[in-house]
């Protein structure tokens, strides 16, 4: 089973990024083919700015990387690296009747705000279904606001297949329903947009002041406390297995625990988790040269799979004459 997922280089990662998609992603790797790519074409309907951009592709890959992507085993890399990409979107763009695209939540949300819409914006989701079409993915593993993009996909897909023959895999939705939304310091859901985060890959004392300010409410110390209710628990349960759960949960019936305690077990268990990953990092990013040599090798990969896609795609078009 070949699983694919592209992720926009976004800046700083927090705890729902994590869990909410990037470990999965590398859990993946265990199950299936893993193709997995940094979306810095996607990112520049947002960025324009390409001193950022550049930047944010470089730490967005480190974040991988140092997380636990393995690049021998899987196929990493940037999306501009493989060009083919951009053939294969202009191929589809004539199949692609222009009603799917209007119909597109993200596109018509940006609209509503008075985002000034763009042809960028509008043809997303069909750059999308090239990324996803041209590896042949079974599986995309996306977040519900990205569901659409995937059956728009599909849609784009059995139309070129009708036309030309079996061309595409149709590629299913992966969504997680289980991964429950992360809550941030405010029991929202935790989000840059809400600068309730706790982020990764922070110094120490910066981490410490963020799990401090995780929002509690005034129960006293020695009375019980309902950790269903509690911010500080309801983040703490991602690091524990069901037994250390329990455990915890008994500490807060008993009474007698105050919510700086579980706070400070907290911040030690965060910063016992991601230190390796922290240094790795920083060390991914020291070392630029293997960083790009790294990415030039996956971006190998992913052209030689993408040119087998394209001979056979070019042929049926008539652009190979
Ligand atoms: P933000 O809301 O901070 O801007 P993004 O939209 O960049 O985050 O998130 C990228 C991906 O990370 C999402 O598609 C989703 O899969 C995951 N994610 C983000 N926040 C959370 C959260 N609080 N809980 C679970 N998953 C999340
Ligand atoms: N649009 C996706 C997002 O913003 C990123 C993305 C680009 C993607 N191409 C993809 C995800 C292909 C899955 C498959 O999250």
């Amino acid at each position: 089973m070949r699983i694919l997922s592209g992720i926009q280089p976004s800046g700083s990662l927090h705890l729902g990024n994590y869990f909410g998609m990037m470990k999965k992603m590398i859990d993946y790797q265990q199950e299936g083919e893993l193709f997995c790519f940094i979306a810095n074409y996607h990112a520049m309907t947002s960025l324009a700015d390409g001193k950022a951009l550049a930047k944010g592709t470089l730490e967005a890959a480190a974040n991988f990387l140092a997380l636990g992507l393995d690049p021998e085993k899987s196929t990493f890399w940037v999306q501009s690296d493989v060009q083919e990409v951009q053939e294969l979107t202009w191929i589809l763009s004539n199949f692609t009747p222009m009603g799917l695209l209007e119909r597109c939540h993200s596109y018509k949300d940006k609209v509503t705000r008075g985002i000034a819409a763009n042809h960028g914006l509008f043809a997303y989701p069909v750059l999308m279904a090239a990324d996803i079409l041209m590896f042949n993915s079974d599986k995309v593993p996306v977040g519900k606001d990205q569901k659409q993009h995937v059956e728009v996909t599909r849609d784009i897909a059995i139309k070129i297949n009708n036309h030309y023959g079996e061309i595409f895999t149709l590629p299913e939705p992966d969504i997680d329903d289980d991964v429950a939304t992360v809550p941030g310091l405010d029991g929202q859901k935790m989000s840059k947009s809400y600068g309730n985060t706790i982020d990764l890959f922070l110094p120490e004392n910066q981490l410490r002041k963020q799990i401090m300010r995780i929002v509690t409410d005034t129960t006293p110390v020695e009375d019980p406390k309902d950790p269903d209710n509690c911010n500080v628990f309801q983040i703490y349960r991602l690091f524990l297995n069901q037994e250390e759960q329990t455990a915890l949960r008994a500490r807060y019936a008993a009474g007698g625990l105050s919510y700086g305690e579980v706070k400070q077990e907290l911040f030690e268990t965060v910063r016992t988790y991601f230190t390796p990953f922290t240094e790795r990092r920083t060390a991914i990013l020291e070392d630029k040269e293997t960083l790009h040599k790294t990415l030039e090798m996956g971006a190998q990969k992913a052209r030689y799979a993408a040119a087998k896609v394209m001979r056979k795609v070019r042929k049926k078009a008539g652009l190979a004459y």
